[in-house]
């Protein structure tokens, strides 16, 4: 009885139609979630003694390091300063989303990943400012995330 198939028909198609809503109100939920960003690994970092204080240390002679935190909007610690002929290594990670950590006009260039240390070394000679951006779009204040590193 061809009435009663249609009727079954329409039902599954209504099921699967309530279905493909739910789960897209789920799957937006989810990316919301993310764009929020905040609390993925910000636990494990608060408790990582290197990054519970962004700071610069000088671990010999011209030899410094630089533990840094990428977050939503800023680079931490701000400004990076430093005496000439040193050797810098950076350390940066992000409490939030993936940042770019570039120093203009070094080599220094990589992309941050939350939760993960992205180790950068880098030679300084010459006096002067340099410029550190976030080159990895990672939310609406992107375009205004960058820091400093001045060499003495
Ligand atoms: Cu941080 Cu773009």
């Amino acid at each position: 009885n061809y009435e009663k198939l249609w009727l079954v028909l329409a039902m599954v198609m209504i099921i699967g139609f309530i279905s493909t809503v739910v789960y897209g109100a789920t799957a937006v939920g989810i990316e919301m979630v993310n764009d929020e960003g905040g609390t993925i690994d910000s636990t494990a970092l608060e408790e990582d003694d290197r990054f519970a204080e962004p700071r610069v240390e000088r671990v010999g002679d011209n030899e410094y390091e630089a533990y840094v935190v990428a977050r939503q909007f800023i680079f931490e610690p701000d400004p990076i300063e430093i005496p000439a002929n040193s050797t810098l290594t950076f350390y940066v990670t992000s409490p939030d989303v993936i940042h770019g950590f570039e120093v203009v006009g070094t080599n220094a260039n990589a992309m941050v990943i939350p939760g993960e240390v992205t180790e950068l070394t880098v030679e300084l000679n010459e006096p002067g400012e340099y410029g550190i951006l976030c080159n990895e779009y990672c939310g609406g204040g992107h375009h205004t995330m960058e820091g400093k590193l001045i060499v003495q």
